[in-house]
């Protein structure tokens, strides 16, 4: 039989992606999310359409959470997910990303179920990564070949939101040392597509996207305002696709952290994007120079794959020109209903 799934934050952009692919996959899905996030009411509609009900209510009522039937796995995807908005809402990040984690692992243990965390390459140390590339010169093209696996340093500091995912990760440990509960923690890096919305607090590559078809001037913060930093990205599509294959193998791999992202094949810097957005949009905007970034900021991050290729023999197959492709058209067919929620 098929398993029953709860996907916390499922109303969010990963969630409602994921809630959809595993329906489609006659997985029985539910979804938890307050509705917090600007377009989460959108995604609703999309959920509702495919007959998956949302549990409208906060993941740090552990009341409610603790009330609601019992579910083979439960994913984790309920977050305050924005980096910088962790600075400025303490309560809100901590309520959310740890109490929230917390509620959902007493209520596996109670249950007897799993958990699939979601969780950051913000566990990272901001310290060792600004060592390990700021040396570099952001003047011009970098050519670092480099990737960070689930080995690297994860001393503080490395922001209030990233300290909660890994809080969260802890704390997941000690439930499954204590009570033997089975987990599996990813931790991404850029994830993007369609159900982003351009906004800033959602990644950068729908807001370039977004930016472009707008034809609104940007501007390349940091690193001395050259666009050099790099990133890499993993389309929305290939992480669902990563996540069914944990769930299929769960009796078999588990207790496991993966670093999980597009890659080094799929990392790009800010000024290449921009090459990309003008060729899929046919339109090109003013970019202007702020030199200074904020201090969460990180000059380049691209994930190791290593790991979790060799265990699940996956590995991401769609590039970065179809991950902004993917996200065009879905921005370009919804730009109506989008500006809502701008
Ligand atoms: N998108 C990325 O590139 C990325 C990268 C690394 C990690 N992650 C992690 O993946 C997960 C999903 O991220 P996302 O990009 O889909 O974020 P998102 O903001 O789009 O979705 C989060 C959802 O959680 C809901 N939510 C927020 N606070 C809540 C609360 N207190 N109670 C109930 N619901 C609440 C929101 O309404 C929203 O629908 C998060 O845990 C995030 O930390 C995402």
């Amino acid at each position: 039989m098929k398993k029953k799934i709860l996907i916390t934050g499922g109303c969010g952009f990963i969630g409602t992606n994921l809630c959809i692919y595993l329906k489609k996959k006659h997985y029985l899905v539910y979804s938890l999310d307050n509705l917090s996030r600007k377009g989460s009411i959108y995604n609703l509609k999309l959920l509702s359409d495919l007959k998956i009900k949302n549990f409208k209510f906060d993941i740090s009522n552990s009341k409610k959470i603790n009330s609601l039937p019992k579910f083979d796995i439960i994913i984790d995807c309920c977050a305050e997910a924005a980096v910088e908005v962790s600075r400025k809402d303490i309560d809100r990040v901590i309520n959310t990303n740890l109490i929230g984690t917390i509620n959902i692992l007493k209520k596996v243990k109670k249950d007897n179920s799993k958990i699939i965390f979601l969780s950051s390459s913000r566990v990272n140390s901001i310290r060792t990564i600004n060592k390990m590339f700021l040396r570099h010169d952001f003047k011009n093209q970098i050519k670092i070949k480099e990737t960070i696996n689930e080995n690297f340093d994860t001393s503080s500091p490395k922001s209030l939101y990233g300290l909660t995912k890994h809080a969260s990760e802890m704390f997941i440990e000690e439930f499954s040392f204590a009570f033997n509960l089975k987990y599996i923690i990813n931790r991404l890096g850029v994830v993007s597509g369609p159900l982003q919305f351009g906004k800033q607090d959602q990644g950068f590559v729908s807001l370039w996207i977004w930016r472009h078809i707008t034809k609104k001037k940007h501007k390349y913060i940091g690193f001395g305002g050259f666009g050099n930093q790099v990133r890499d990205v993993l389309h929305i599509k290939d992480l669902c696709e990563i996540i069914e294959i944990q769930i299929k193998r769960f009796n078999i791999i588990n207790n496991k952290i993966f670093t999980i992202g597009g890659s080094l094949k799929n990392s790009i810097s800010l000024k290449k994007l921009t090459l990309i957005c003008q060729k899929i949009t046919n339109n090109k905007i003013k970019f202007s120079k702020l030199r200074k970034t904020s201090i969460y900021d990180l000059p380049y991050f691209v994930s190791s794959n290593k790991a979790v290729s060799r265990t699940y023999k996956w590995k991401p197959k769609r590039n970065i020109y179809s991950i902004v492709n993917d996200t065009h058209s879905w921005l370009v067919s919804q730009k109506k209903v989008i500006k809502k929620f701008m």
